[in-house]
């Protein structure tokens, strides 16, 4: 498959169709520990990606793929439980996919979540870090071949990816909520296999904070085509090499369902504030 205006418009017109021409104000992909968010929305509508055209599909068994719109503190959302990985075997087109068609349906705002390895020695296991930049050496992009004007520009800037003026709204409410929220850079891996403590030590040295295997593809898409983005990222391992111990998926997966009630807590404050907030 390959993203072009009119498979982002096929795409588009079938998701307003099946929320009746109503339009979220926020996007919301939600990652580990946050699973069971869309839970809170009211008015439920649930889309399964096979049946939105030209949407990747999942083929991983057990593995989440919906859509869920509806309202959380009264602002609609729509979010997907369950995204697509590079390390699945998509190609950056295909993870990317998703958000291209939020911003063709004319959403304006994204919030991007996920699970990472700390690279940061002085942080913890179970913090939250507000993604303040990334790091992708991994030789590919979501926009690479892409070029149509409609869909975005060839060439487009990366300084502001995750806007600051949201930010500083997010380290607001984590304040008011008394959260502790860090604040860095998150470094884009493939996977997925973990990475090497050689590759955390070469991370840290070039500025990186904490190591995943999503969000990057998705954050590239919506600086192209003019969203306004935040990440957040969930601690759940210390990164390779920092521990004397193996790194496991499991441990993920805990610390996620451990993180639940207080990331939760934030991103329903974000909704809040957000949807009235523009620069
Ligand atoms: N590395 C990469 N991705 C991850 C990790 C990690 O240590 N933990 C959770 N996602």
């Amino acid at each position: 498959m390959k993203t072009t205006y009119e498979t982002l418009t096929d795409s588009a017109r079938y998701i307003s169709d099946a929320i009746n021409s109503d339009s979220p104000v926020i996007a919301i992909v939600l990652g580990s520990g946050l699973g069971d968010f869309a839970e809170r929305a009211e008015g439920k509508i649930v889309i399964p990606y096979k049946d939105i055209p030209h949407f990747p599909v999942s083929t991983v068994k057990g593995h989440r793929g919906v859509l869920v719109y509806g309202r959380v503190s009264d602002v609609p959302v729509l979010m997907m439980q369950g995204r697509f990985h590079f390390y699945e075997g998509y190609s950056m087109d295909e993870v990317a996919y998703p958000v291209r068609v939020f911003a063709r349906l004319g959403i304006k705002k994204l919030f991007l979540s996920n699970a990472a390895g700390c690279i940061n020695k002085d942080w913890n296991v179970g913090d939250l870090m507000l993604i303040k930049d990334h790091i992708k050496l991994v030789m590919d992009s979501p926009s690479r071949s892409l070029d149509d004007d409609a869909i975005g520009p060839r060439f487009f800037d990366m300084s502001d990816a995750y806007s600051k003026s949201a930010r500083s709204m997010v380290k607001e409410i984590a304040k008011a909520q008394g959260l502790a929220l860090r604040e860095g850079v998150y470094m884009f891996f493939s996977g997925p296999n973990f990475e090497t403590p050689a590759e955390i030590n070469a991370a840290r040295i070039l500025g990186a904070d904490a190591a995943g295997m999503s969000t990057v593809p998705e954050a590239i898409a919506a600086s192209q085509m003019g969203m306004e983005t935040l990440g957040i990222s969930l601690m759940t391992n210390m990164a390779a090499g920092i521990l004397e111990k193996k790194l496991d998926h499991k441990e993920v997966l805990e610390e996620g369902e451990k993180a639940k009630e207080r990331f939760s807590s934030l991103l329903e404050g974000i909704i809040k504030r957000w949807s009235e907030f523009s620069d």
